[in-house]
């Protein structure tokens, strides 16, 4: 199935997941990489694995809908059949999570329904967990609550900062979310019913 990933930023999760899907080829391929920042630094790192690029500046909209209408337009153009969030900070309309109802997924740096929304690291240290993580999720319009399809668990380590928690949950990022898309695009029953469970290495 062919696979838009949106972005906003450095896009280390789009790479991971066109780096997966171009090594195995499998059931999904990367067909478009869409950023609403054009200075998204993933962006070149898309066109540098070969994936055509895209960008959609919700600056140019008057409102969250329009934008979205624009996104959902430009998906439909590159033919995706199946939408990876990946570290997309928009919050979406119903134009949009309505769209890709049952096809859309995101990854978020907690293990949700813990933490969701932003600064996630930090509230898990202000929190004192001993075990943080982060979530592969299915999109509906409820920010960050829809089924989980996947989780890692991550220790919090003495003396971690908000930085050093971030990178350990990001490796972990980067191992979850190219096996849940892999497992979702090939059978999407499946992938809800055997939700994937990683651990990271000392956890
Ligand atoms: C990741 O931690 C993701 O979970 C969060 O934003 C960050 C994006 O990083 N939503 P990147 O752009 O994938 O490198």
């Amino acid at each position: 199935r062919a696979v838009g990933i949106l972005i906003s930023g450095r896009g280390s999760n789009m790479t991971a997941l066109v780096e997966a899907m171009q090594r195995a080829p499998g059931p999904a391929h990367p067909a478009l990489v869409l950023s609403n920042r054009p200075g998204a630094g993933g962006l070149e790192t898309a066109a540098r694995l070969g994936v055509p690029t895209a960008v959609v500046d919700h600056r140019a909209f008057p409102d969250r809908e329009r934008f979205d209408a624009a996104v959902n337009s430009r998906l439909a153009e590159a033919g995706v059949e199946l939408v990876a969030c990946a570290g997309f900070m928009r919050i979406m309309t119903p134009v949009l999570t309505g769209a890709w109802a049952g096809r859309m997924l995101n990854i978020h740096p907690s293990l949700l329904p813990l933490f969701p929304g932003l600064d996630t690291h930090a509230r898990a240290l202000a929190a004192g967990v001993a075990i943080h993580g982060c979530t592969v999720h299915e999109v509906t319009q409820e920010l960050d609550a829809g089924p989980i399809l996947g989780q890692a668990a991550v220790p919090v380590r003495p003396g971690d900062t908000e930085a050093s928690l971030a990178a350990r949950v990001l490796e972990q990022e980067h191992r979850l979310y190219p096996r849940v898309l892999a497992a979702f695009a090939a059978d999407p029953a499946a992938a809800r019913a055997g939700r994937v469970a990683l651990f990271a290495a000392g956890s």
